[in-house]
């Protein structure tokens, strides 16, 4: 037998009984799979419940009011979500005439819906022949075809996509994605998988070549690296110190306020006496504020960020610095980081005291 059959055959014997494979109706398929995103399946399943009983249709979530998506969401994690989802409702009602859609190139337009979400709905709801590519299907082609390119690497959902894709049965994709998902989370599990009684073991290229522990191959995740912002704001009567960023680094050409790093959290006025500030700034500085530290968040970097007002600064940095004085009612012209923004909208005057 085949691969794919082999696995129905499997999947046919040791299915669970879960609710949403009772259904064909796109609308609450996508209820399950948008609660399952990051959500195992027993702790979505009572979720699950509550959802599909409190809306029954499109039209009854569209009309919903968000505060009680929201509470009925509550305990599930990433609330966007809910959101995302009350959003697709409502789009659903004005665009599609309330009729959930069904096929792949319309589900993957509406908000909140990408390849994986719409390829399960429209498999499972109109079999339509998608593959779905979940984990437990990345490890199990990666374990039975011997696969050794990392599951997270950019090359990967092509590759997997593809592989799952020649695999699907064209008879039944719907039974045939259901399968192949169930099959690697109970069957060929993460740890331990249960290879002993495994239907495919004889033609499993990780079992022969004692690779089952080594795939799926997983690269490390770039370390997220915190940085220490303090920036300056120095004011001179309606003009502040500004900078233009340089390049080999982040926000390339974005503006900003006179920026000190540290390795560490400083207390500015530790910081006020430290050899970079006093050659940059003077000995006779006056802290007249502090705002922060905020959090910025991107992709491989945590930036803590303070901002210093300071006062009674001397101008040693003119040689040294591409720094230059502009108008603060003119500051907005400038393009700079989303966090700096932020900062003038809270301070529009640049004044803490
Ligand atoms: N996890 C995500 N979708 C699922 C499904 N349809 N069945 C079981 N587990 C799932």
């Amino acid at each position: 037998m085949s691969f794919i059959t082999d696995i129905i055959a499997w999947y046919e014997k040791n299915k669970r009984d879960l609710p949403w494979r009772k259904t064909r109706d796109p609308y609450v398929i996508w209820l399950s799979e948008i609660i399952l995103q990051q959500t195992r399946v027993e702790q979505g399943m009572p979720y699950f419940y509550r959802f599909a009983e409190r809306f029954p249709t499109v039209a009854d979530f569209a009309e919903a009011q968000e505060d009680e998506i929201l509470k009925l969401w509550q305990g599930l994690g990433y609330y966007s979500r809910g959101r995302n989802m009350h959003k697709t409702a409502q789009l659903v009602m004005e665009e599609h005439g309330g009729y959930f859609p069904n096929q792949y190139d319309q589900l993957i337009k509406l908000k909140g819906i990408g390849d994986y979400t719409a390829a399960a709905i429209s498999s499972f709801s109109a079999d339509e022949p998608k593959a779905v590519v979940d984990g437990n299907v990345f490890r199990l082609l990666a374990r039975y075809f011997g696969v050794e390119e990392p599951i997270n690497s950019s090359k990967a959902k092509k590759i997997f996509t593809e592989l799952a894709n020649e695999m699907i049965d064209k008879a039944r994709p719907g039974l045939s994605n259901q399968a192949l998902m169930e099959f690697g989370s109970l069957q060929c599990r993460p740890k331990n998988p249960f290879c002993d009684t495994c239907p495919l073991q004889l033609s499993c290229v990780a079992f022969g070549k004692g690779l089952v522990n080594t795939l799926p191959i997983k690269l490390k995740k770039v370390q997220t690296r915190n940085r220490y912002f303090n920036y300056l704001i120095c004011r001179k009567g309606e003009h502040v110190l500004f900078n233009k960023r340089g390049p080999n680094d982040i926000w390339q050409n974005l503006h900003e306020f006179p920026l000190i790093e540290t390795n560490a959290p400083v207390d500015p006025l530790i910081m006020l006496k430290s050899n970079e500030f006093e050659q940059l700034f003077g000995k006779k500085v006056i802290l007249t504020g502090q705002y922060g530290p905020v959090k910025h968040i991107l992709s491989h970097q945590k930036l803590h960020v303070n901002f210093i007002f300071i006062d009674e600064f001397e101008e040693h940095f003119k040689e040294k610095k591409n720094w230059f004085f502009t108008d603060i009612e003119t500051l907005e012209q400038f393009a700079m980081p989303k966090i700096i923004f932020s900062f003038l909208n809270i301070f529009p005057t640049l004044k803490k005291s």
